[in-house]
């Protein structure tokens, strides 16, 4: 059987309506998909991701409401508020979005309420997909293995500000290059898929030839920003391949992310 893969660059590439018979990998490695791959390694029993600040607030409020009229359950659980503007912490949260920031002290048994620039805005985007599982290079092979026996996958790129961001489509054509590795000619590339794995294969060889993937990924817009504010540690451990293989995947009618038990051993 023949399988499809799509990437949209950016969220606005693709509408909800398209992704409804897809399985859809929302990936913003640096650094919204890094970090929820890290707090959920790290014991958070949930995420919820938002778009607006007032959204997170009020969930740490008491507050059950989420948009697009659902309802979040109620935990017993401490909630934590993590999330940036501008790269750097909202005033009132407990936390920023640096993936080494969620340890087990600060996420286990807790319920991490995380809101985004563009990660987030991005998930929110792609709700009525027939799944949500989130991406990264830290977890990329794990993903492909979950999603390898699905039909139609599209993996959504959050871009910086509206704008691409190499890092996020690195990601798309590492993705594609594990799938590949597992059957190569089960899988229809659309010409986003096919930019994607040729960027990824230039990755590669520059790693060969001695540029790691953080030093490349420190030269993408998103990984610039992160530089200049200080964040090297963070763009380093956001290009680690297959560090963290958990798949977290969104339940749309709770919207909360939970770790799926991986399949993929490295
Ligand atoms: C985002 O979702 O906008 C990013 O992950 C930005 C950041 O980490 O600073």
């Amino acid at each position: 059987m023949t399988g499809n893969v799509s990437v949209a660059i950016l969220p606005k590439l693709i509408t909800p309506t398209d992704l409804s018979q897809s399985t859809v990998i929302v990936t913003d490695v640096l650094r919204a998909s890094t970090t929820i791959i890290a707090a959920l390694s790290n014991g958070a029993r949930d995420i919820v991701p938002v778009a607006e600040i007032a959204t997170a607030l009020a969930l740490r409020a008491g507050s059950t409401d989420l948009p697009f009229g659902r309802r979040l359950p109620r935990t017993d659980c401490p909630i934590v508020l993590g999330g940036e503007r501008r790269g750097v912490i909202i005033p009132g949260f407990d936390q920023g979005n640096s993936p080494l920031e969620f340890t087990p002290e600060v996420v286990a048994n807790k319920r991490l309420v995380l809101c985004t620039t563009n990660g987030t805005v991005a998930i929110e985007h792609c709700r009525g997909a027939k799944r949500i599982l989130i991406g990264a290079l830290v977890n990329v092979g794990a993903i492909a293995a979950e999603v390898a026996d699905e039909a139609n996958l599209c993996v959504v790129c959050a871009g910086t500000a509206g704008h691409v961001t190499a890092e996020d489509v690195l990601f798309a054509g590492a993705f594609i290059d594990r799938l590949q590795i597992g059957d190569s000619r089960r899988w229809n590339l659309d010409d986003q898929a096919i930019l994607a794995s040729d960027l990824w294969r230039g990755a590669r060889e520059r790693v060969q030839a001695g540029v790691s993937l953080s030093e490349q990924l420190a030269q993408s817009r998103g990984g610039r920003n992160l530089m200049e504010l200080g964040y090297r540690e963070d763009v380093e451990f956001c290009g680690q391949i297959d560090r963290l293989p958990i798949v977290p995947e969104l339940d749309q009618e709770q919207w909360v992310i939970r770790g799926v038990a991986a399949t993929y051993k490295h």
